[in-house]
């Protein structure tokens, strides 16, 4: 199912050798199999299907907002999930039509509302009172009435990393489950708005279903509370979290998942919404990097590569697992040896594995760190001055550069000295 595979001892994205992308744009580089995006796509949507889910997937863009990428999705089918005014920018110049765009964050500001009023999205994920009534002013405003889902916190522990765990009642997001009733009530009275719609998306890289479960279960409750009330619910938004298998073979199964949707709500005759983001993108990338030198110390054997942590962050800032594999795995029987692989940045944590096996590497060779395909790019920084690397989709045995390589003079070109300086 993967769309990297040996075939001679060198690694290959689709029809395409690692070893010869790595040529044509340089290391580090994103590189992203454009059937691994769409192959996931169709195992999503499909395995929703067959649990009989009437389904809108909505591509949370977060997880890689490369325009190529988006337009990907949006020929398959998918909206897009966005949190931004910048993410909104992007969803439209890759095409994706406006009326299938979800606008969810817990602190959209007054311009990025106007902006997606203006651009007639689909949906707002309301997170607190005051969004609601700001969003009410700019919709009234501007003479139109959009729809809103409620963003509710269910107060459910999603059982992962405590940095991408958004469900908990401490954490920042959506509104009280037990306050949605005044809410949708207010929202039912507001000019400008039309509350159709609860939504729930309560964390990230989930390996347990058992959370979603508990989640959905209390949203079919809700829903059966908002309809006493007399509010007509068309449309559950699920948000994402699914989780991905990172080389520890933790990840749920995608038909156990829908199967759990089907059985909480299924039976409620509402428009199910999912924002899938890692599931679709993750697996579909990987960052590919060059060897700079191999430092034998008296315990370790030091892999220091070109890519660093400002590049792919996620092993750093979650101490998140990506495996590591060679572009030339020489397959010989040879015993493989333990390497540290690391970037050059001048901080201990910037390291994506420690005491991994490769074959014994050197110098000019290449690697892979798997997975990297969602929270990769999208989170990378230029610290220590570092400039954004490429971005590269290949589909079959074509390949295109998607994002060019920043250079340091437009970093330069941003920057200029005080007044009083010059
Ligand atoms: N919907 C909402 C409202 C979200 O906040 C997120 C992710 C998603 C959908 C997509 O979730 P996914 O299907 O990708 O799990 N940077 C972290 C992940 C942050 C996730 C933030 N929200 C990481 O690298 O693990």
């Amino acid at each position: 199912m993967t769309q990297f595979e040996y075939k001679d001892n060198e690694l290959y994205v689709e029809k395409v050798p690692l070893s010869r992308i790595a040529e044509s744009t340089g290391t580090p580089v994103y590189v992203y199999s454009e059937t691994a995006l769409t192959d996931a796509y169709q195992r999503f949507t499909g395995a929703l299907a067959d649990a009989g889910l009437d389904a809108r997937v909505c591509y949370a863009m977060k997880a890689n907002s490369n325009l190529a990428v988006i337009r990907t999705l949006a020929v398959c089918g998918a909206g897009a999930d966005v949190v931004s005014g910048g993410e909104l920018a992007r969803a439209l110049a890759a095409g994706v039509n406006p009326a299938e765009i979800v606008f969810s964050g817990v602190g959209k500001t007054e311009d990025e509302i106007r902006q997606a009023v203006t651009a007639n999205i689909g949906q707002f994920n309301i997170e607190s009172l005051p969004e609601l009534d700001m969003l009410s002013q700019v919709a009234h405003a501007a003479g139109t009435t959009v729809n809103i889902a409620v963003r509710v916190n269910p107060d459910v522990d999603a059982d992962t990393h405590h940095k991408i765990s958004t469900g908990r009642q401490q954490d920042k997001f959506g509104i009280d489950i037990g306050h949605t009733r005044d809410v949708y009530r207010r929202a039912a009275a507001l000019p400008g708005i039309l509350p159709t719609a609860i939504a729930v998306h309560i964390g990230s890289q989930l390996t347990d279903l058992s959370p979603f479960r508990e989640a959905f279960t209390r949203v079919a409750e809700l829903v059966a509370e908002l309809r006493t009330d007399g509010h007509s619910i068309t449309t559950l938004d699920l948000g994402g979290g699914l989780g991905i298998d990172y080389g520890h073979h933790t990840a749920p199964d995608l038909r156990d998942y829908a199967e759990i949707v089907a059985e909480t709500l299924g039976g409620l005759g509402c428009m199910l919404v999912f924002e899938p983001g890692r599931y679709l993108a993750g697996p579909a990338g990987v960052l590919l990097a060059k060897i700079i030198y191999v430092k034998d110390s008296e315990t370790r054997s030091f892999a220091i590569v070109d890519a660093a942590m400002n590049d792919l962050v996620r092993p750093a800032m979650y101490e998140a697992h990506h495996e590591i594999m060679p572009v030339r795995d020489p397959d010989d029987g040879a015993p493989p040896r333990k390497y540290d692989i690391v970037g050059p940045i001048c901080e201990t944590g910037d390291t994506f594995g420690t005491e991994r096996p490769l074959p014994e590497v050197g110098a000019g060779d290449l690697i892979v760190i798997r997975d990297a395909g969602a929270y990769g790019a999208v989170m990378a920084s230029s610290y220590n001055s570092r400039p954004l690397i490429a971005e590269v989709l290949v589909r079959g045995d074509k390949f295109s550069m998607v994002r060019s390589r920043q250079d340091i003079a437009t970093i330069l070109a941003q920057e200029s000295f005080a007044d009083w300086q010059t």
